[in-house]
């Protein structure tokens, strides 16, 4: 993990121990779904986030660990729930919870930990943390929902895509940096800023990560490449990608669009037009332009170890490479 974690290590360990206790249920399928998924690893990005951002604000008690495990369980539950969306064999490099258990527990599953998240974040006592995480949650829905809404279809534009990102993915980041700065008790203007630098770092996050899904190898990945097109989602480094190809180009997109697979043309051809149309640098230069009006956001703070490490972090994102 990125180095700029170091800082809040001991704390992601306590956030570790909290997801555990937190993922038990008395009742068998709950118990196993969740704890089938947590323990399969994950990057424990939201939390570290938190962690840093509530640090960065002075904030030195027990609440951000509690708010951490909060963030990463309704991180997971919109994965489960997801996948079962996406259809998706495959998560965190394991058969995902829906191929395993099938579609009606894995939902309910995906329930039990939404409310298991909120059960805890009402036990900080703070309607305006239950505010910030009710919103959210009804954000990322909606992402899914309008995603739904133009799956299959070619003629989605870039400020859909970015739409799309904003609320299924950049969102929670937002709520991970503006939760810090709730618990540091930052001014408005403060909180404004982090929740800028978080939501721009999102965006940047899911923007590699669509990336992603046609550079890396699967292994790294955790699930298959060019999963993103095979299930009807034409993603940013595909829209720029129509923009830069020719027809014989945009009929292979449509192909695959229309089959719901590869049968007449295989993911290296996506791949390959991805790569030759020149969308895997545009894309690469829009998450840097995302990344640096993170940085942006944080300029009018003093320097410290904690802005450091924030400021390493969209670096690292925008590197990754799984
Ligand atoms: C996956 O998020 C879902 C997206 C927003 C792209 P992560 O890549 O952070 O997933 P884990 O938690 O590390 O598995
Ligand atoms: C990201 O959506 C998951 C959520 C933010 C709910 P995707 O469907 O693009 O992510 P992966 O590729 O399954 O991780
Ligand atoms: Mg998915
Ligand atoms: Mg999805």
């Amino acid at each position: 993990m990125a180095e700029a974690f170091e800082l809040v290590r001991a704390d992601l360990a306590r956030v570790e121990e909290g997801l555990a206790r937190e993922s038990r249920s008395g009742i068998a399928p709950v118990a196993e779904i969740a704890g089938y998924l947590l323990s399969a690893g994950g990057k424990r990005l939201r939390p570290a986030l938190h962690l840093l951002a509530a640090k960065f604000c002075g904030y030195e008690g027990p609440s951000a660990i509690q708010l951490g495990v909060v963030l990463e369980l309704i991180h997971n539950a919109t994965l489960i729930h997801d996948d079962i969306i996406d259809g998706a064999d495959t998560r965190r490099g394991r058969t995902s919870s829906n191929q395993r258990w099938g579609n009606s527990m894995t939902v309910l599953a995906g329930d039990w930990l939404y409310m298991q998240a909120f059960r805890l974040a009402l036990a900080e006592g703070s309607l305006r943390i239950l505010d910030i995480l009710t919103r959210l949650t009804q954000r990322m829905v909606e992402g899914e929902l309008i995603q739904l809404t133009w799956l299959g279809r070619i003629d989605i534009r870039e400020e859909n895509a970015l739409e799309i990102s904003r609320r299924k993915t950049a969102c929670l980041f937002e709520a991970c940096l503006q939760l810090g700065a709730l618990l540091g008790e930052k001014n408005a203007q403060d909180e404004e800023r982090l929740a800028r630098y978080g939501l721009n770092a999102g965006l940047a996050f899911q923007i590699i990560d669509d990336l992603l899904d046609f550079t890396a190898p699967a292994e790294r990945l955790g699930k298959p490449v060019v999963s993103d097109l095979r299930e009807g989602k034409i993603t940013l480094p595909l829209v720029y990608a129509l923009e830069g190809c020719d027809g014989t180009g945009r009929r292979k997109i449509e192909s695959v669009l229309r089959e719901k697979g590869f049968q007449s043309v295989a993911p290296e051809e996506i791949v390959a037009l991805v790569r030759e149309s020149g969308a895997v640098e545009r894309a690469r230069e829009r998450a840097a332009q995302f990344v640096a009006e993170a940085d942006r956001a944080l300029e009018p703070f003093p320097d410290s170890t904690y802005k450091r490490a924030l400021e390493a972090l969209p670096q690292f994102i925008l590197n990754r490479d799984h």
